[in-house]
């Protein structure tokens, strides 16, 4: 359960293949979405020591905040806006090393510098979701982030349904 969630390993590669099962282990058997979602985005901040960690849900044309953890951030976000709505447009995930030189970035807090931001997708391949996650420091995310937390991705597509 979640009380006993804890993150081993010192490189990324080792904290992700500790964070991961336990984040299988933690949605099992629990079938609410926005539940499971919360405790994933509490997973992810608290097992990654990451800035912030949130979902914006597509909802009538636009991205709207859901489940997240960190100071409070922008509720709505439009189509091909910032690194989420262009990453939602674009159908990709988006790595920003340096959010300062991302065209159009939108700065929910001025604290954060560099994101990664990863769509999941139906069976239609419609873009239903978006993950994104705030670092307070410049490239902090990589090609390892992107493999491990695609991943996740695949989990929590398959919750949806
Ligand atoms: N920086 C994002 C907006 C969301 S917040 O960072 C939580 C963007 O440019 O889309």
């Amino acid at each position: 359960m979640a009380e006993s969630l804890s993150v081993s390993g010192t490189t990324k590669k080792e904290k992700y293949e500790s964070l991961l099962p336990q984040i299988n282990a933690l949605v099992e058997g629990e079938t609410d979405f926005i539940a499971n979602l919360s405790n994933i985005m509490s997973a992810l901040k608290f097992g990654m020591d990451f800035f912030w960690v949130g979902i914006y849900f597509v909802k009538d044309n636009e991205l709207v905040l859901g489940p997240f953890q960190g100071p409070v951030a922008c509720t709505r976000i439009g189509l091909g806006k910032g690194v989420c709505g262009t990453a939602w447009k674009e159908k990709r995930t988006i790595v920003v090393e340096d959010v300062d030189q991302f065209p159009g970035h939108i700065a929910c807090s001025s604290l954060s510098k560099s994101e990664i931001v990863l769509p999941t997708f139906d069976k239609n391949g419609t873009v239903t979701l978006i993950l994104d996650i705030d670092s307070e420091h410049l490239a902090t995310f990589d090609e390892t982030d992107r493999l491990y937390l695609e991943q996740l991705m695949r989990l929590i597509e398959n919750l949806k349904q």
